[in-house]
């Protein structure tokens, strides 16, 4: 009888999800096996189960196409992250049932593609006697143990393209753009896209900011007759000694819902220096639309990875992209260890020798 494998996205969406999907199935299938897709995240693989059979025209297209055909969650019963750092253990009747689950759609494999909180399910559900492998998704690339999440390039395009649009109206107004990008407690996606976009002032988690020091910045600019300023602040970024800013509706039993910091920097900015200064959210066009190329790319050679590690019977491991090559590690060096932004790599260096604002 041939195998089947399963195909699960959870956590947040994001660019390249369904060309993973596509990768994963057309992978399978050359093998001979049926790939199978579980709609809405961990909690299809539930009785009853909830899936769609991944062939035929349904994989025609995918390589482009935003979100998930399968749909996702970040919330509800398979919810393990909780807080900044903290995860929490699925209770053992629920593990139970989604191993029932996953014998009654004779699966021999599942590929689970997600983030810290999806993956940190998936080394549950593995030490449980699931067979299941990972493959690293977030636009946040704060996970450990692989250079790039997929979704990633996509986001930072996304944050470039905003950072290049603000340029033009900064200058012929005479004002200072802050852009919010997202993030988490990671400032990847507002060094890359601040770098890539020729930012003046790039705040992020990883480095506390002072006002006096963004503000030097405006009126050094001012006084060498650049009459405009582009600050790109991570929704992590806060002042020294503040707390993260979050949104006023935070959800029960689920990480805090960063966001705001924008509003504050671009307030107090236009208060100290007198400069009209606006501010721009760009919230989750970051993880809409079609992947990039660069995505298209890397979610196909994960795809294809992942299938090859249930060949391999290689449970517990996810792919990951090490620079040179695509790899695999154990899922638990990848989950609960946010990968930030180090401040002695060449991003900050490069920013540093530019002359770039950091905020310290
Ligand atoms: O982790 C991905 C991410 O987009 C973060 O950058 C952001 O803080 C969060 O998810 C937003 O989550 P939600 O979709 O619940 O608003």
């Amino acid at each position: 009888m041939s195998q089947v494998i399963g195909v699960v996205t959870g956590g947040g969406d994001c660019p390249g999800l369904n060309a993973v999907i596509r990768s994963v199935a057309k992978a399978a299938i050359r093998r001979g096996w049926q790939a199978v897709g579980i709609i809405g995240g961990y909690e299809g693989l539930l009785a009853p189960q909830r899936t769609v059979a991944l062939e035929g025209d349904l994989l025609s297209g995918l390589l482009v196409r935003g979100g998930t055909i399968l749909g996702t969650a970040n919330q509800g019963k398979f919810s393990a992250k909780v807080g900044h750092g903290e995860s929490r253990r699925l209770p053992v009747e629920l593990l139970d049932e989604t191993k029932r689950g996953c014998e009654q759609l004779r699966l021999s494999g599942l590929v689970s593609i997600g983030g810290d909180g999806s993956l940190a399910i998936a080394q549950q559900l593995c030490e449980h006697g699931i067979p299941i492998v990972g493959v690293p998704k977030t636009i946040d690339n704060d996970l450990a143990a692989t250079l790039m999440t997929f979704g990633f390039d996509s986001a930072v395009a996304c944050a470039t393209d905003a950072v290049d649009r603000l340029h033009s109206t900064a200058e012929s107004h005479r004002r200072v753009m802050v852009l919010e990008v997202m993030g988490r407690y990671a400032g990847w996606i507002a060094i890359y896209a601040g770098l890539a976009g020729g930012a003046d002032v790039i705040l992020i988690p990883e480095i506390p900011f002072s006002y006096d020091s963004i503000c030097a910045k405006v009126r050094e600019r001012e006084q060498a007759s650049k009459h405009f300023t582009i600050v790109v602040a991570a929704e992590g970024a806060r002042a020294a000694g503040a707390d993260y800013v979050t949104s006023t509706n935070q959800p029960q039993n689920r990480e805090a819902r960063l966001g705001g910091i924008g509003a504050q920097v671009t307030e107090e900015i236009q208060r100290r220096t007198g400069k009209e200064t606006r501010s721009v959210v760009l919230g989750h066009l970051q993880r809409g639309g079609s992947p990039t190329n660069m995505d298209r790319a890397l979610c196909t050679i994960f795809g294809a990875k992942a299938v090859e590690l249930i060949a391999q019977q290689r449970y517990g491991e996810m792919v990951a992209f090490t620079g040179s090559q695509i790899s695999s590690v154990p899922i638990s060096e990848a989950v609960g260890k946010l990968r930030t932004v180090p401040l002695d790599g060449g991003f900050v260096t490069a920013a540093r020798s530019l002359g770039i604002c950091l905020g310290d």
